[in-house]
């Protein structure tokens, strides 16, 4: 999940309970009478939800199914092309569907039994600490939806095809989801704002836009980068910088648009030795130190 509030629709609920999401006049939904009544009921399950109980059924149509056939076909050549051989071995260990699109609870019984991570729905925005935090008790916060029928490779909002495609294959590996929970565990322990702040923005240029050397050519392990089918073809081309924690904690980035600066990890076990010892270890006053020497 992204975590920009002006990224998400905002969700509304109703004097009478029932939830509405209120698209952008720009969202290639907006004008759909019978995909907006879904956004409203899809949100609803996920306000409903209370941790613990199974995640309730989406509805989707047959046009939404074939969406996921066409992008998982598609990304799956592009993936073999640019992703990590850990996040191809982490495909092939969840062995999502590929016809379909699963359901969330479908994704959490497939992932559970690999590494322990389960999947919660979220109907939006989730608040940056709830979001990050429980990735250290294995939980992963998703949305539900999938992006409108009439542009399958483009959606304004992370929708079920960034948070399965992106994030579920790569928590399927043992490498990658122990980076999640030490992103959580950094969550939970710093507790001021900015430095919550910076542990997100670490989280960002790694888990949602890492790219690695793998065999002599640079490739992707994010997930933004993996469930994006335009992006997933620019990024060698973008401003890429070393692997350093001082610099992603505090470079800006823009949500909307294709991330034009990327951190390069040298390997897996060099993102494990510097971010993952920076997310095991930091605290607030570690975090300021780390932003008076960028500065
Ligand atoms: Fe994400």
């Amino acid at each position: 999940m992204f975590e920009e509030a002006q990224y998400f629709a905002p969700i509304a609920t109703q004097d009478d309970g029932s939830v509405v999401v209120e698209l952008a006049s720009s969202h290639p939904g907006f004008a759909d009478p019978v995909y907006r009544a879904r956004r409203n009921a899809i949100a609803g399950l996920a306000v409903n939800h209370r941790r613990g109980e199974p995640i309730p059924l989406a509805e989707y149509t047959e046009q939404e199914h074939e969406v996921w056939a066409l992008v998982t076909r598609e990304l799956g050549v592009k993936h073999r092309a640019y992703a990590t051989a850990e996040y191809l071995a982490g495909v092939e260990r969840l062995g999502l569907p590929r016809e379909r699109i699963p359901q969330l609870q479908e994704v959490s019984e497939l992932l559970e039994p690999l590494t322990g991570f389960r999947y919660l729905p979220a109907a939006g925005l989730v608040p940056l600490r709830d979001f990050y935090g429980v990735l250290a008790d294995g939980y992963f916060h998703s949305t539900q939806y999938i992006r409108h029928h009439s542009v399958p490779f483009y959606t304004p909002e992370p929708d079920v095809v960034h948070e399965v495609i992106g994030h579920a294959n790569a928590l399927a590996s043992d490498r990658y989801a122990a980076l999640y929970r030490l992103a959580g565990q950094a969550a939970r322990r710093v507790e001021g704002e900015e430095a919550l702040e910076f542990v997100s923005k670490v989280f960002w240029f790694t888990l949602e836009f890492g790219v690695m050397r793998e065999g002599g050519e640079l490739r992707a392990y994010g997930a933004g980068i993996l469930s994006s089918y335009g992006e997933i073809e620019e990024f060698r081309g973008m401003d890429i910088r070393p692997l350093d924690v001082a610099a992603m904690g505090t470079t800006h980035y823009d949500i909307t648009k294709y991330q034009d600066v990327l951190f390069q990890a040298d390997s897996l076990g060099h993102l494990e030795d510097v971010v993952g010892d920076f997310w095991a270890t930091c605290d607030d006053d570690s975090i300021a130190k780390l932003v008076a020497t960028s500065s």
